[in-house]
């Protein structure tokens, strides 16, 4: 280590705060977890089970007793501090506390909404990101974040929608890995990572009409090929922790669900992690129908091997007298203390409890955490269209409006879950571009109307400015609290007048480019067929207005691609690309699956995206007909940037299985690539595909991979590609 002033003052913190806990358990050479279950009694055990939101002097005698494992919600170094010497000094064990709290994407850094990460398609920048998040947090005094959410979203009216990597599985997957390496780096024992959780476990994202917390009802196929795979990639990962879902699943409530709890995640996929409920949720499954009273509740919850009751009441309270009277074995219970002990213990809690404050201010958003969330939010924006390449824009342009609510917004850019991000860090979309102009540019600006109202009193200034400017940027979209938990809506269009807005700033004729700013795919028909350039930045963040900005002159081609599609209306709902076929696919005809008054196609589809330069896709080569048990191939084709920009490219392969025992979907994704390529410069694009990517669940629930012939796409989206074929044999 370079000696300097911050390193000095950091070893001797370091020293103090050393000498604070050398009397901690965990330094003792003969400390081990079972020794410690041994001398706790069964309220002390209870105890750790327990874990409350936001500390208060109230807690302070529950605390003393040994009543309480963790905290949500407790953060910063002098408060963290403060709690967990309670803990450690005024308990009879002295067991150290667990502060989680939900870094979902970021912790004061605020990186763009994890819908909007997603469609950066790159796990390298999403475990920076993440790996950012959990040192920030960690210096903070957290160690543990409930993230990543890797439920799988179909259907956009579910507000959750904005907490995922949007529909895909495989992808899901991959970027699901990211964020647990990113989190817990190279260690929970290192000052710079945090336990991940996997959430919500499981299905969450397919409940009955988008509408929140309500009723999944769902095939095991489909669960296990939709919204399992993030889960096992997390797992596989070495996630830490995993927490259970509010819903039901096929009328099992997922909290007390031994077939996805015992069976499947510890059974099959041999979890040993701890497991968190999610708010209450042991608690709700009284309010569920499906146990009797918060006795019953326990039981259930703590059988199916749940082991921390996040803000339910049941566990610290009933847990001993339901072991007392012999409806829980303390087999079960020690098991429970044991998973959570370990976590602390992983952490290096029993022998570091305490953050250096000093730590906390040198680190959080700094210079390079804020280039970081730059970086992302630019990563992350989508073109969605760009007529007659109307950007980027001139930055010697002689004057721009600037113009709609979510222009000169810093509180909703942050999106759902901004953790600890404030709205004085947020660079706003007109102070992006203000400071991006030269000096002979006129920016004027017009909110021109509110987020959610219907009062359009705001648009004649709006379109008076717009007139008299060069060209119009009107920053459209959803507050940050009409996505995230508990906002499902009915209607995907643009909230309140803003429709109207944009329309009548199309009416000046002036060159008119719409940024939208939401949590999910809003259903824009009208804006994808009157403007002429549309970007989708998402809550993108602290950074997104320069990031925006970046994107609208051309600093940054943008490259990112649609993780979920875009619906025409809010009735296409649920939407999505890997569909089945139906005995009467989507046509003219009456008698087709279709509707009468829409495309069965979304508005944009699953991984488009454009690029201020051209990709052209050429040679698809397959290397061999035909693939073998325990094999594989490789898939390749040339990409060439045939336009005068360098750019990225995010390039998609997809199969489909034309023939099988149980109808496959049209197309599946299994891999993609993110290139960069100069003007004119060509690269061969190669993909391996195993014989085991090729599966399916069959009838009698068996993965199984099925002789027959395969179609093969490398592609630009999920509807445009090259195409080829392979088969599969059986020997
Ligand atoms: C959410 C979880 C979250 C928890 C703690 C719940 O309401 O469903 O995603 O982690 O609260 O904040």
């Amino acid at each position: 280590m370079k000696i300097n002033k911050y390193s000095v003052t950091f070893l001797m913190s370091v020293l103090l705060i050393s000498i604070f806990i050398s009397c901690n358990k965990g330094d003792s050479p003969d400390f081990s977890i079972e020794r410690l279950i041994s001398e706790m009694t069964l309220q002390e055990k209870a105890g750790q089970l327990n874990q409350v939101s936001g500390y208060n002097v109230n807690y302070d005698k529950l605390l003393r007793e040994g009543g309480l494992g963790s905290f949500l919600n407790v953060f910063g170094a002098e408060l963290t501090n403060r709690v967990q010497k309670i803990a450690v000094e005024d308990t009879r064990l002295g067991i150290p506390l667990i502060f989680g709290i939900d870094v979902i994407h970021g912790y004061r850094t605020i990186f763009p909404i994890p819908l909007g990460e997603s469609c950066s398609w790159d796990p390298d920048l999403i475990q920076r990101t993440s790996a950012m998040a959990a040192a920030e947090a960690r210096a903070s005094g957290v160690h543990w974040t409930f993230a990543p959410m890797v439920d799988i979203a179909r259907d956009s009216r579910w507000g959750r929608i904005a907490e995922g990597s949007g529909e895909d599985p495989f992808l899901g997957s991959v970027l699901a890995a990211a964020k647990v390496r990113g989190f817990q780096g190279n260690g929970l024992m290192e000052t710079n990572s945090i336990a991940a959780c996997l959430k919500h476990y499981a299905a969450y994202g397919a409940a009955n009409a988008g509408r929140e917390y309500h009723t999944v009802d769902l095939s095991e196929k489909t669960l296990r090929e939709i919204y399992l795979p993030p889960f096992r990639a997390g797992v596989d990962a070495g996630v830490a922790t995993l927490m259970s879902a509010f819903n039901t699943i096929n009328g099992i409530p997922a909290t007390a669900n031994n077939f996805t709890l015992r069976q499947i995640l510890r059974g099959e996929w041999g979890f040993n992690g701890m497991i968190v409920s999610d708010w209450a949720s042991i608690h709700e499954l009284v309010v569920h129908g499906y146990a009797e009273d918060k006795y019953q509740a326990g039981i259930q919850a703590i059988k199916a091997g749940i082991d921390m009751d996040m803000m339910g009441d049941v566990y610290q309270k009933n847990i001993p007298l339901l072991v007392k009277d012999g409806s829980i074995s303390m087999r079960t219970l020690d098991e429970a203390v044991f998973r959570i002990l370990k976590l602390k213990s992983d952490l290096g809690l029993f022998e570091n409890p305490y953050v250096d404050p000093e730590l906390e201010r040198n680190l959080i958003l700094s210079v390079e955490n804020i280039a970081l969330a730059r970086e992302s939010a630019q990563k992350s924006i989508v073109l969605l269209k760009n007529e007659n390449n109307i950007l980027p824009l001139n930055k010697n342009i002689r004057s721009i409006a600037v113009i709609g609510p979510l222009a000169d917004n810093k509180d909703e850019l942050l999106g759902t879950w901004k953790c600890r991000g404030i709205r004085d860090d947020v660079v706003t979309v007109l102070e992006g571009l203000r400071s991006a102009v030269s000096s002979t540019t006129t920016i004027r600006y017009a909110k021109g109307c509110e987020i959610n109202d219907d009062n359009t009193g705001g648009f004649p200034e709006a379109v008076g400015i717009a007139r008299r400017s060069d060209a119009v940027i009107a920053v459209v979209g959803e507050s940050a609290g009409m996505s995230g938990e508990g906002g499902s809506r009915t209607t995907l269009g643009l909230p309140g007048v803003q429709k109207q807005l944009i329309q009548e700033l199309s009416e000046t004729g002036k060159p008119l480019i719409v940024v939208l700013m939401a949590g999910r795919p809003l259903s824009i028909p009208w804006a994808a067929e009157h403007i002429p350039a549309i970007l989708e930045a998402w809550h993108p963040g602290i950074q997104g207005g320069n990031a925006v900005s970046d994107v609208l002159f051309g600093d940054i081609n943008p490259s990112g691609k649609l993780t979920v599609s875009f619906p025409r209306n809010v009735g296409q709902e649920p939407l999505y690309y890997n569909q089945e076929n139906t005995g009467r696919p989507g046509g003219r005809s009456r008698w087709t699956s279709r509707y009468i008054d829409s495309p069965n196609s979304p508005l944009y589809p699953f991984g488009f995206g454009l690029s201020y330069t051209t990709f052209e896709y050429s040679n698809l080569q397959i290397s061999s007909e035909t693939l073998l048990p325990g094999g594989s191939m490789t898939v390749t084709a040339d990409i060439k940037n045939t336009g005068e920009r360098a750019g990225y490219e995010i390039v998609q392969l997809y199969i489909r299985d034309i023939v099988s025992s149980v109808v496959r979907p049209v197309k599946e994704l299994k891999g993609f690539e993110k290139i960069y390529l100069e003007p004119g410069e060509k690269t061969a694009v190669e993909f391996t595909l195993g014989h085991n990517q090729l599966g399916f669940y069959n009838q009698q629930m068996k993965f199984v991979v099925e002789p027959g012939e395969f179609r093969v796409w490398i592609a630009r989206n999920s509807e445009e590609g090259l195409e080829g074929n392979f088969k599969v044999n059986s020997k």
